[in-house]
């Protein structure tokens, strides 16, 4: 299995718990990398009780940030098409909370709305439910790309490639919420608010536009893979916005204010903007507010990875904002020549797209890069022009490996 001679972090963990190697192995074969954790002790939903301030879950198989708020998945640590709770990226502004769903009421109010409203826990999860397969990715995912590729360092958390991962979410269709409360026709603007300092009133929020907000697949989430939603991904409950930047999901929601006018807050002004010369400002906003995602790719190793020479399968994955991935292709070190690779499993609307290749690898220093193109016709540009926060960089990454 191509990544798991990579695996150190699961098997350093593993070491560290007292696990053999024979017994690491046997876990490995029966149940993956979930089925180590669990050995581990530790909670494979990924809802453990960790040490560390920010978060819960188990940050062995991570990533961590020093900014103390950003793990990165490690992409060479997924096989299969969907991302286990326990190894999905978190991306949080302060640190995850702890919220009883027994006590948690979310509201939603506005001059948008005839009829405001509260509903519990348990009202919501008695309302329709619907179950979709979407990707949920950090519109700074591949910032560090800016600096490693064009010599440019952005602003913040110098993500790689593993601010993203691929989850079977479970909820309501926020445009039943907002039925519910009467959402008037000339609503135009919706303000999800997160519970982070344990108050709406501070917590962290985004505004989408109405017509987003009521589409079907735009989801008050309370499961993802089959189980609750875990703390660290927002329970008791998460907006889930597909295809649209990570910081639309608000985790931890609490509150809900629909507007007939226009919102602008510190979210689509300042941050989660694309501010430089190639973006003029739109409305408050220091640049154009960050939306949705675009068309990506990313090999499924570390980086720079190390491999011993010889045959290897190599596998990525690729996702787009707009349907499914038509196409993968990949090409080695200045190559001019872009070769297909193939794409592995069926794909659903919202999933990123696992795609393989076979590489017979030389001794010596090599980089590969991949490309994808969606069914709309979009693909991975040549290049992407420069913005300060460094936002949806999606050029094509010479990724370095090393072969001995
Ligand atoms: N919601 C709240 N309440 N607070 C946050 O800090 N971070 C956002 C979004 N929702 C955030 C939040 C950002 S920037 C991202 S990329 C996604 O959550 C990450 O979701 P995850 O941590 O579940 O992977």
């Amino acid at each position: 299995m191509p990544g798991f001679t990579d695996a150190q972090p699961l098997w350093t963990l593993a070491e560290r718990r007292g696990m053999g190697r024979r017994r690491f192995l046997q876990l490995l074969v029966a149940g993956g990398a979930t089925a180590v954790l669990a050995a581990c002790g530790a909670d494979p939903s990924g809802d453990d009780r960790s040490e560390h301030p920010g978060w819960f879950k188990n940050t062995d198989p991570f990533i961590r940030h020093a900014d103390g708020k950003s793990l990165e998945a490690r992409l060479e640590l997924m096989d299969g098409l969907i991302t286990p709770s326990s190894f999905f990226f978190v991306r949080n502004n302060s640190v995850s909370v702890d919220v009883a769903a027994g006590d948690w009421r979310l509201s939603i109010d506005g001059d948008g709305v005839t009829d405001p409203l509260g509903l519990s826990y348990d009202a919501i999860r008695r309302l329709p439910s619907r179950t979709l397969v979407s990707y949920l990715e950090c519109a700074g995912n591949h910032r560090a790309m800016f600096d490693r590729v064009q010599g440019r360092a952005a602003e913040g958390t110098q993500w790689g490639t593993g601010g993203v991962g691929n989850g079977e979410w479970t909820g309501v269709a926020l445009g039943d919420i907002l039925e519910l409360a009467g959402v008037r026709p000339d609503a135009v603007s919706v303000l999800l608010v997160g519970l982070d300092t344990g108050s709406p009133e501070e917590g962290f929020r985004r505004v989408i536009p109405v017509e987003k907000a009521m589409h079907p697949d735009t989801l008050l989430a309370y499961g993802l893979n089959g189980a609750r939603l875990t703390r660290d991904h927002g329970y008791p409950v998460r907006a889930l916005v597909p295809g649209w930047v990570g910081a639309s999901n608000i985790k931890w929601l609490g509150r809900i204010v629909v507007s007939t006018e226009q919102l602008w807050t510190r979210n689509n002004t300042t941050s989660y903007v694309l501010i430089g010369d190639d973006y003029p400002p739109e409305g408050e906003a220091l640049g154009q507010p960050v939306t949705t995602q675009t068309v990506k790719s990313a090999l499924a190793l570390p980086w720079p990875a190390e491999l011993e020479a010889g045959s290897h399968r190599l596998h990525g994955y690729a996702h787009s904002p707009d349907g499914p991935i038509a196409k993968v292709e990949w090409r080695e070190g200045s190559g001019r020549t872009w070769r297909p690779a193939s794409i592995t499993d069926p794909q659903v609307q919202y999933s990123w797209a696992r795609f393989e290749f076979a590489w017979e690898a030389r001794p010596g220093e090599h980089t590969i890069m991949t490309r994808a193109t969606d069914a709309a016709g979009a693909t991975q540009p040549h290049s992407v022009p420069f913005n300060q926060k460094g936002y949806l960089f999606n050029q094509p990454v010479p990724h370095p490996i090393r072969v001995s």
